[in-house]
């Protein structure tokens, strides 16, 4: 069966990487401001939807400015996943199937990663996926489980067959975790394999790898994710650099103020905003001491206390 729902044109081809623990609708809402074409919710247990979990369902908040946005679904039971889809599809423009998780907890179920063991199934995802709701289904997979077996591009064409409207492609095996590097030829290979659009991923984390790679591989957009992590600026780099050559920074202080902001207004939990502060302030010239006191803090104004001393002594220098 042929896709029903096409990939939509997006405005940027800088996408937000799915990450849990640090895309939650604060953050996405940033990077969507700092210019990135799309956003992706955490990945989201379809099992846990579909039986109600509360924590679940926090994790699926969206904002309006942040149209489009996909959500991240995993899970290895096929009722499930399109059971979940089906109750999210009017919420989101996207839905996309995570086969790329190398943690244990995940894939000792049979879902992320330990799906690439089995095209067929993923196969089968898709196919019910695409012929149960209306939106665009989508797909984030590995090269493959380890150097032995990269299968991407069968994978990738068999999910173009099934219905697949675009695949992301993280360039590194479920083996390596995040060791080593991402494999670009295997991302160049899939891109020449299939017609859907592709979405690359790894290793980014400058405007200029990412205009190397964008050449060198032919994708369609790629994806960001660690490099995003503390600088979601990195998307409107990218955006500046591709169309000028050239791109200014904003200091790490000042995108936490935006974050904050917005994640006072979303409500997020304290542990992930700390979970942030510690992310945006990581880098930053004598920071050490103050992450600490952040790790230790248990109040977001203790928190605010630490980074307005922080700050201060940090405008002096
Ligand atoms: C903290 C963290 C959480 C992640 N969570 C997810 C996730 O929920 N779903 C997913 O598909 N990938 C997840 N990833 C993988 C990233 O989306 C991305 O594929 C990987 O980090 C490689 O991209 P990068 O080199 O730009 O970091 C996560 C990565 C990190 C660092």
């Amino acid at each position: 069966m042929k896709h029903k729902s096409q990939f939509p044109k997006l405005k940027s081809p800088v996408l937000l990487s799915p990450m849990a623990g640090v895309t939650d609708v604060a953050f996405r809402t940033l990077a969507k401001r700092y210019g990135t074409g799309l956003t992706y919710t955490e990945f989201v247990s379809s099992t846990a939807l579909v039986r109600g979990s509360a924590k679940t369902s926090d994790m699926l908040r969206t904002s309006p400015q942040e149209k489009p946005v996909a959500v991240q679904l995993f899970g290895s039971s096929v009722q499930d996943v399109v059971d979940a889809a089906r109750m999210l599809e009017d919420r989101f423009d996207i839905i996309d199937i995570n086969c790329g998780c190398p943690a244990w907890k995940v894939i000792k179920t049979g879902a992320g990663s330990s799906l690439l063991n089995n095209p067929d199934k993923i196969s089968t995802f898709i196919n019910k996926l695409a012929s149960a709701v209306q939106r665009p289904v989508t797909l984030k997979i590995r090269a493959g489980i380890d150097e032995q077996h990269i299968n991407a591009v069968e994978i990738a064409k068999l999910a173009e067959d099934a219905g697949a409207a675009a695949i992301g492609v993280h360039g590194r095996t479920q083996k390596q975790g995040y060791a080593g590097q991402a494999n670009w030829d295997i991302i160049r290979q899939v891109k020449e394999a299939v017609s859907i659009p592709i979405i690359g991923n790894g290793d980014i984390f400058t405007p200029e790898t990412f205009k190397q790679r964008m050449d060198e591989s032919g994708v369609d957009y790629i994806m960001v994710a660690r490099g995003a992590m503390g600088n979601p600026y990195l998307c409107s780099q990218i955006n500046k650099y591709l169309a000028q050559g050239i791109y200014d920074t904003k200091h790490p202080l000042e995108q936490l103020q935006e974050y904050l902001a917005l994640a006072k207004q979303y409500a997020i939990a304290f542990p992930a905003i700390k979970n942030h502060t510690t992310n945006f302030t990581k880098g930053l010239q004598g920071s050490k001491k103050l992450r600490l006191g952040i790790s230790q803090a248990s109040t977001a104004e203790q928190m605010h206390s630490l980074l307005d001393t922080f700050q201060r002594n940090d405008e002096e220098q």
